[in-house]
């Protein structure tokens, strides 16, 4: 970009970022670029702005939002009792895509934690919301800009399309560079469980740890994890195992099923000249092999399965080692599959 581009783009930004500033200081709602998902910030210390969220996102009043901070030092602002692997996870991690859960202080609003003991906190790394937050210097609640179940925004387009003016502005901060939410590291009790697998991956805690984290406690805080169906399109979409896409798909068309195929390249028996006039109402919707690529892509490739009109959309889960294993965990999720 040349530099009078370049000064006039920072020059528009600022003025964004003193609207954001100013809608956060009356209250409102602003939908928040961070480098997992878009998400939907009030002031965490303004209890009437915290509660507009949840009217927005038809929430259940009852599910804990995460606290966004400008640095790893703030937290300490906001829990308490913080247990020495915390401070390494958060000096590894953060900024970055991580959420930990920590006995909060007694001020942060029981709106907030859905009156749990515990606080969810995350330093996200995307570049506007980290100017936000230091220009803010207090708490950002948000969830992901999502209607309650739907899936995650990862453009600032998916958030005005999910929730139109039940949000006051929206901050373009670009495509979603990880595109799945924060993993979510319980950090109350002894050693490290995670809630919600994200990009920082188990295998990338255990190496910092020396030592795997162990699995949530059975009482351990309600996670999105815990309802089956969360990030779901309005489409059903069912899982195929062991190289059945194929053979799934055509059952659905001869059934007379309108069906999307949710892979890199579609099956040999689907190809379009063995189809004939089936093809009509088989939609591919490409998602790359790359673990890291198709979760970046997984959210669009959901919602476009929707636009499509598709009566059945059908999708392999991939390997679950490193990130794989969010991926494999938000797809059983659209399929109606997660845990309990
Ligand atoms: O990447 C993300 O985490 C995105 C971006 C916007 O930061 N946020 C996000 O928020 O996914 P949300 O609300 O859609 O999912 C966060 C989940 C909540 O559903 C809740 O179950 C869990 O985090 N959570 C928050 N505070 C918690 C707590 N104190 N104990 C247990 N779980 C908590
Ligand atoms: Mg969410």
């Amino acid at each position: 970009m040349p530099s009078a581009s370049r000064s006039t783009h920072e020059h528009e930004l600022e003025l964004e970022l003193e609207s954001a500033l100013t809608v956060l200081r009356r209250g409102g709602l602003i939908g928040l670029p961070t480098e997992t998902v878009y998400g939907l910030a009030a002031d965490a210390a303004n209890e009437e702005a915290v509660r507009k969220i949840f009217v927005a996102k038809g929430r259940p009043a009852d599910h804990p939002l995460i606290v966004h901070l400008a640095d790893a030092a703030a937290i300490e602002s906001w829990a308490e009792a913080i247990p020495p692997y915390a401070w390494r996870l958060a000096e590894a991690f953060w900024p970055g895509p991580m959420t930990l859960i920590l006995p909060r202080r007694s001020h942060v609003l029981r709106v907030v934690t859905g009156g749990l003991d515990s606080v969810g906190l995350r330093i996200p790394s995307h570049p506007l919301a980290g100017r936000l937050l230091r220009a803010f210097g207090g708490g950002l609640a948000a969830p992901s800009a999502n209607r309650f179940g739907k899936v995650s925004p990862t453009t600032a387009a998916d958030v005005t399309r999910e929730l139109g003016d039940r949000v006051d502005m929206v901050l373009d901060g670009g495509p979603c560079h990880v595109g799945l939410e924060s993993t979510i590291v319980d950090a109350t009790g002894e050693w490290p469980a995670i809630l919600r697998p994200g990009a920082v991956t188990a295998e990338a805690i255990a190496e910092l740890l020396g030592k795997a984290p162990i699995a949530p406690r059975l009482d351990a805080p309600r996670a999105p994890g815990r309802l089956a169906s969360h990030y779901a399109p309005e489409t059903r979409v069912d899982l195929a195992f062991g190289g059945t896409l194929g053979s799934r798909a055509m059952a659905a068309l001869l059934a007379g099923l309108r069906v999307a195929v949710m892979a890199k390249s579609l099956p040999e028996e689907l190809a379009a000249d063995r189809l004939g006039g089936l093809a009509e109402r088989l939609v591919h919707i490409p998602l790359p092999d790359e673990l890291e690529e198709a979760a970046r892509q997984l959210y669009n490739a959901l919602r476009r399965v929707d636009c499509e009109g598709c009566d059945l959309a059908l999708v392999e889960l991939p390997g679950e080692a490193g990130i794989g294993a969010a991926l494999a965990d938000r797809l059983r999720k659209a399929a109606g599959q997660g845990a309990g």
